[in-house]
């Protein structure tokens, strides 16, 4: 069966990867983002089944356009617009400017997902998914970015139980560090990327079809029955037992 799936900040990195992932499985895919012409590139080189709506997910007038725009149901939402708006960003005794930072972090990794959720949520059709876009980040106490991310894990079983009766199931993909994204700019020396790599039990970064593919398996048949959990895709940097 062809399915729906809206991935938020699919222009990009993981999102796009999630999106190709979706794609290839034959399924229809709405990708969201703040720029048009990220957007559209990316919805071409991809394919036909993928279609491009702008979209700024913080933005609750945007969000309200957006789902006058998609399909009557979706089946998959991909809450993965996000990043880390404080990356690099100097300690400061500033106030108004602190308030900022962490709203900026809070805007762009929590709300972003509360909003669109709220926002398609009399769309989702029954026995549906939403995956959430995390971090390992949210476990190692960082600061307004790791935050947020903690934040999206504890809201996202708030979700399940809200969701369960309609077989809806909500999950938390968390990854590790993962390259080929925008995610870190310009900012990635080489010794921060070999300090990244060794701390991975397997002796390499993440790549984009990695948090992809999972993903996709939790919007799969196979995952009907794991819902409210943090799926950790980060190279084992983190161990559960
Ligand atoms: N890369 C990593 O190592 C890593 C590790 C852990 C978690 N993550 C998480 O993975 C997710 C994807 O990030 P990425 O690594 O793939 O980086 P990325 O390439 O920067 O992707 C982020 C995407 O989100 C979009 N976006 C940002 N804010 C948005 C908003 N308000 N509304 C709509 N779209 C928005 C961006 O496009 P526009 O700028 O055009 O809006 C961009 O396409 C994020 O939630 C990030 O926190 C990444």
């Amino acid at each position: 069966m062809s399915r729906t799936v809206l991935v938020t900040g699919g222009g990009t990195g993981i999102g796009r990867a999630v999106a190709a992932a979706f794609a290839a499985g034959g399924d229809h895919v709405v990708i969201t983002g703040r720029r048009a012409e990220v957007l559209h590139h990316t919805a071409k080189e991809i394919g036909p089944l993928v279609t491009a709506l702008p979209c700024d997910a913080t933005d609750p007038d945007q969000l309200q356009d957006l789902r006058g725009r998609l399909p009557d149901t979706v089946h998959v939402l991909v809450n993965n617009a996000g990043g880390n708006r404080d990356l690099g960003a100097a300690p400061t005794a500033d106030l108004r400017l602190l308030a900022e930072r962490w709203r900026a972090n809070l805007d762009a990794n929590l709300l972003a997902a509360v909003l669109t959720t709220a926002a398609v949520d009399q769309l989702l059709t029954d026995g549906g998914a939403v995956v959430n876009v995390g971090s390992f980040a949210a476990d190692r106490g960082a600061g307004s970015y790791g935050a947020s991310k903690a934040a999206m894990n504890t809201w996202n079983i708030a979700l399940a139980r809200q969701f369960g009766p309609r077989g809806v199931t909500c999950n938390v993909v968390a990854p590790g560090y993962v390259e080929d994204t925008e995610f870190f700019g310009d900012r990635r020396s080489e010794q921060f990327r070999r300090d990244r790599v060794a701390e991975t039990l397997v002796g390499r970064a993440g790549r984009t079809e990695d948090v992809a593919e999972v993903v996709r398996f939790l919007a799969s048949p196979a995952a009907r029955h794991i819902t409210g959990q943090v799926l950790r895709v980060d190279g084992g940097v983190i161990p559960t037992r």
